[in-house]
């Protein structure tokens, strides 16, 4: 299940996700139309979970970690999770507390995914972000010290104030942390429509300066016993994102909260994304419902290939002979590495996994 948490205090200049400033006051009220919409699913929908709940909850936003915690562990205990389920929270730096980490533990969470972004204090202000790296550092150093926890950071590389030092400064700070850090994301800078950056015509790096970025950590990371297991993911083996996993590996999950998606089978659909027409719907109808699709055997055939590509685990060796004869693609396979007869992609393959994609299915 993803659980979407809309609030924020401010809006960072890149993010294009949909969040509320002054919506706060309504995360009562938000968090009675989650639970109901959860309830709507359990009786209406087809998430015939038995008795076993669900695997993981994702609790992503906005700023998860900016509600009142019991209405997190509130609505915890009022849906069905499994024994042993993976349960994520969304962590901004500057709310952390010990005692936030301590009370996330008590509700069942057992991972924390914390928006580093940069160690850079020059590109911590360039994102608009409220925190600076020692808030960071000191973010990371609590939720470490919190037993129960795994922990794990978001990097973001490529702004047009970022060079190479600056990057290289901010994955050698990873090597120290890991194995208690035992998961890294980082993402190459997009400047999405309807964010400051791409108003004030930003630009990120071109695409050989992000490639060398990408390949600096990829080595750093790696050479910290961080195994890259997605295009973006770096995880100790045992702590890769079960809950991320299950979306590359084209799963069913639940998407509650405005904006949310959701897939079930051929099945896919999203809930609307403004706060309180949410609210509204779900004490209308049930559900924030807004639109949704049922897709094609070819468009899931195109999205498992696409996603596969992303992933450690990638295609069977099979597989992938099959598809590069098929296009007379064969020197495609240099690209890729065979480990017990799965083939992904190398690092500098994963830097052309788009252009692999289009190869391998037109
Ligand atoms: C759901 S978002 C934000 C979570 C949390 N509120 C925060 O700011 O840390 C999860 C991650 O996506 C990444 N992200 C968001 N917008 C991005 C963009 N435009 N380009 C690259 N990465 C982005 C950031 O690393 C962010 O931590
Ligand atoms: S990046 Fe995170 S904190 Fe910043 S506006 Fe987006 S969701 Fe909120």
């Amino acid at each position: 299940m993803y659980v979407h948490i809309p609030f924020c205090t401010t809006k960072c200049s890149y993010c294009a996700f949909s969040v509320s400033h002054n919506g706060l006051g309504l995360q009562g009220e938000y968090f009675e139309a989650l639970a109901a919409e959860v309830r709507h699913y359990l009786t209406n929908g087809p998430f015939l979970l038995g008795d076993g709940g669900f695997d993981t909850v994702y609790f992503g936003g906005g700023t998860p970690s900016l509600v009142e915690p019991s209405l997190l562990g509130n609505f915890l205990a009022s849906i069905p999770v499994a024994i042993g389920a993976e349960v994520t929270v969304e962590v901004n730096p500057e709310s952390a507390r010990k005692d936030l980490f301590a009370s996330y533990v008590d509700f069942g969470v057992t991972r924390v995914s914390i928006g580093v972004q940069t160690f850079d204090d020059r590109v911590l202000r360039y994102f608009g972000r409220n925190h600076d790296s020692y808030g960071a550092e000191r973010a990371i150093g609590l939720a470490c010290d919190t037993e129960g926890l795994s922990v794990g950071i978001d990097l973001v590389y490529g702004s047009e104030v970022e060079d190479d030092e600056s990057w290289r400064s901010t994955i050698s700070k990873v090597a120290p942390l890991a194995p208690k850090v035992s998961h890294v994301s980082a993402y190459a800078l997009g400047i999405e429509p309807r964010t400051r950056l791409h108003h004030l015509r930003a630009s990120s790096q071109c695409e050989d300066v992000l490639a060398a970025r990408y390949l600096m950590a990829d080595e750093v990371f790696e050479g910290c016993g961080l195994a890259n297991y997605e295009v973006s993911n770096w995880s100790r083996p045992d702590r890769r994102c079960l809950h991320n996993l299950n979306y590359w590996n084209w799963g069913d999950y639940l998407g509650v909260g405005l904006g949310a998606h959701s897939h079930f089978g051929r099945l896919r659909w999203w809930n609307d994304p403004s706060l309180k027409r949410y609210i509204a719907a779900v004490k209308l109808d049930g559900s924030g419902f807004i639109g949704g699709e049922e897709l094609e055997d070819s468009q899931i055939a195109t999205e498992r290939l696409m996603l596969a590509l992303r992933t450690k685990k990638g295609l069977s060796e099979d597989e992938l002979k099959v598809l590069t004869s098929k296009y007379g693609n064969e020197k495609l396979l240099e690209l890729f590495e065979v480990e017990s007869g799965r083939a992904s992609l190398r690092p500098t393959g994963r830097l052309l996994a788009d252009g692999v994609f289009r190869a391998l299915s037109s």
